[in-house]
């Protein structure tokens, strides 16, 4: 059985979908099987995950609609041990309601995470911000879960509170294990992004935030707009090395 990591936060922005995308391509360049799923509506894996020409738009929204079969929402990327699971067409709507509802009240997204677990070493799950019905749906059905927090001063206000959002979940589901705060878009030199890393691992026990931060790159955000992952379009970046870094402590860990 492989492992269902889901990426995970309170606040939006803070490079969820950024750090699934280039996780799930270190896993894939390690030679791990690996599955990035998107189950957020905005559907921004989509832009970023290094997809192949002229790919189907269809995701998980149109299997849980009963309208397409897992295989055809399972995509080939440019990695031959990446694949990918779109959100599907409810990004065009303007209401996720039903969507939401729909993950909620059935057992599609557990059932299908499972599937994917048996056939994949690594399911990757990009999840939407806040701890709504679908993530919390995404965590039931995860084995463990990492939490991006953007360098800048508003992460003061908000880390108690995503702390007692995690515990709350893992105390809910001990199958559950939190892997950590990964500290992101860290600027050296930048006196407000110092201080907020300073003060979350003064106040953090160390076990729940990983050393290794990702630096702020503009090869991250050029990679994005190109379509791909920076891991493999700027491999030699700062913030690359670090998400294979990233990649390679954490395939560590789940193989214990
Ligand atoms: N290390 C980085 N360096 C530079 N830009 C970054 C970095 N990480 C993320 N970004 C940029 O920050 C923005 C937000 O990132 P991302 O979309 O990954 O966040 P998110 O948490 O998934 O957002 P949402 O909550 O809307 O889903 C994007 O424009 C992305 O390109
Ligand atoms: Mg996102």
């Amino acid at each position: 059985m492989g492992k269902i990591l889901a990426v995970v936060s309170q606040k939006g922005g803070v490079g969820k979908t950024t750090t699934a995308v280039n996780l799930g391509a270190a896993f894939a360049r390690r030679g791990l099987k690996s599955l990035i799923v998107d189950v957020d509506p905005q559907g921004s894996v989509r832009y970023g995950a290094g997809l192949r020409k002229g790919h189907t738009s269809y995701g998980f929204a149109d299997y849980l609609r009963g309208e397409r079969s897992l295989r055809d929402v399972i995509l080939p990327t440019a990695l031959p041990w990446l694949r990918v699971m779109l959100v599907g067409s409810v990004t065009d709507d303007a209401d996720h309601s039903r969507y939401a509802e729909q993950i909620a009240e059935g057992d599609l997204l557990p059932r299908m995470l499972a599937t994917a677990a048996e056939r994949c070493d690594i399911v990757v799950v990009d999840t939407p911000p806040g701890l709504g019905a679908i993530t919390r749906r995404a965590l039931a059905s995860s084995d463990r879960v990492l939490v991006p927090l953007q360098c800048e001063p508003l992460a003061l206000q908000t880390t108690p509170q995503i702390l007692r959002g995690i515990q709350d979940v893992v105390t809910h589901h001990p199958s559950l294990t939190f892997d950590g705060i990964l500290l992101t878009m860290f600027e050296a030199g930048n006196a407000a992004c110092e201080r907020t890393a300073e003060y979350i691992r003064t106040h953090v026990p160390p076990n729940l935030v990983f050393d290794l931060v990702i630096p702020r790159s503009a090869a991250v955000s050029d990679a994005f707009a190109a379509g791909q992952p920076a891991v493999l379009r700027a491999p030699a970046d700062a913030a690359s090395q670090a998400y294979v870094n990233l990649a390679t402590r954490l395939a560590e860990r789940f193989s214990r």
